[in-house]
Order: structure tokens, then C-alpha cells, then sequence
């Protein structure tokens, strides 16, 4: 199978990255994983790019050529899909339409509802019944795209932020890989 170069952008943990890796070793998942970019020298995340061997940049945003200096990148690495694994920078319009191929994020609530920062707790204030997780296409717009996936779960009265999170993230993991397979599946 040709599989398709991808790059994922991470600021954070890269639980989703460490999972996708997983998922890439696969002969028959759609991608490989060539570059992890991120805004942040300090994630954690960026142990598993080290432990498996695939190059990553850290790129200073506060500098005025910062999305020029990922594009070169992801150009030097023939990158055709980029995967938003808790990437905390919003992406320019300007960038989407010089990259010209597909973006896509991981958004912890069902979009359209929840968009954002601080979700599960704005979940719990609301008293929301169900919640999950989407997989969306990125445009200029937050947490607008169209959707790829989305898997929802019912919230339990013993439920707290921290038990949301770890319900919401472990669906996280498989709805990104369907959502992958999903984009790439012939049809
Ligand atoms: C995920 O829960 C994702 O929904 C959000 O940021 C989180 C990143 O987690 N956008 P991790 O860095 O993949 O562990």
C-alpha cells in the first residue's frame, strides 16, 4: 500500500501522536508519520517523536515567519496530510491555502457544541447528558470544519473533569484512526 506523508502538530502530552504512531507501524493504515511539529520545546509529547525516530521542529510562533518556516518543512518532507493532535495555535487562513492539502484536528466535544478551550467544563456546567469527541476537517475558522468523525458516550452523575477527560481521550484514540482510514479508504 502507498501510504501518505504525514505531520503531526502537538503542544502538549501527544497521547494522540504516541497512539498514531502505533496505528502507522500498520502496512494497511493510510499513513506515515515523516514530521511532528510543535510550538512548545517543552511537550512531552515530543519523547515518543525521539523514541521512534522521526524528525521534529520546534518553531518559535512569536517569530513574524513562523508559518513559512513549518510550510518549508512540511515541503522538504513531501507532507500531505497534518494531523492536529492538542496543537494550541491557531492555524492562518493564509497557511491552509498555501498548503493546499488536507488538515484535520481532534476536538474533545460534539462539534458543533463546545468549541474551544475548557470544555469539560463548560460540559459539566451545562449539565450536558452525552459528550465525545470529533474529528473535523480545519478551515480559517475554531473548531469549524467539516466533520470526518464523531463518537459520543452518556455522562455519568460521578463524572468530574478528570474522568471526562480520560473517557473523552480513550474514544480520541479511535476516532482519529478511523477518521484517517476514513479520508484515504478508496471509495
Ligand atoms: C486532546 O484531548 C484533543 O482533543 C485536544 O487536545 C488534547 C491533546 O491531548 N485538542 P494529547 O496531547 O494528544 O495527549
Amino acid at each position: 500500500m502507498v501510504k501518505v506523508n504525514a505531520c503531526i502538530f502537538i503542544s502538549g502530552q501527544g497521547s494522540n501522536l504516541k497512539n498514531l504512531i502505533l496505528k502507522s507501524r500498520d502496512y494497511s493504515f493510510p499513513i506515515n508519520i515523516k514530521l511532528v511539529v510543535t510550538n512548545n520545546r517543552d511537550a512531552y509529547g515530543l519523547f515518543y517523536a525521539k523514541k521512534n525516530a522521526i524528525p521534529f521542529v520546534c518553531i518559535d510562533t512569536k517569530k513574524r515567519q513562523f508559518e513559512n518556516q513549518i510550510l518549508y518543512h512540511l515541503k522538504k518532507h513531501n507532507i500531505s496530510l497534518i494531523c492536529l493532535a492538542g496543537y494550541m495555535k491557531i492555524i492562518s487562513k493564509k497557511f491552509l491555502m498555501k498548503f493546499g492539502k488536507n488538515v484535520i484536528n481532534i476536538h474533545p466535544s460534539l462539534l458543533p457544541k463546545f468549541k474551544g478551550l475548557g470544555t469539560y467544563k463548560r460540559i459539566l456546567k451545562n449539565n450536558e447528558k452525552k459528550t465525545g469527541c470529533t474529528v473535523h476537517f480545519v478551515n480559517e475558522k475554531l473548531d469549524a470544519g467539516k466533520i470526518v468523525t464523531q463518537k459520543s458516550f452518556y455522562i455519568s452523575k460521578y463524572d468530574n473533569e478528570n474522568t471526562l477527560k480520560n473517557k473523552t481521550q480513550k474514544l480520541e484514540y479511535k476516532i482519529f484512526s478511523e477518521a484517517i482510514i476514513k479520508i484515504y479508504r478508496k471509495s
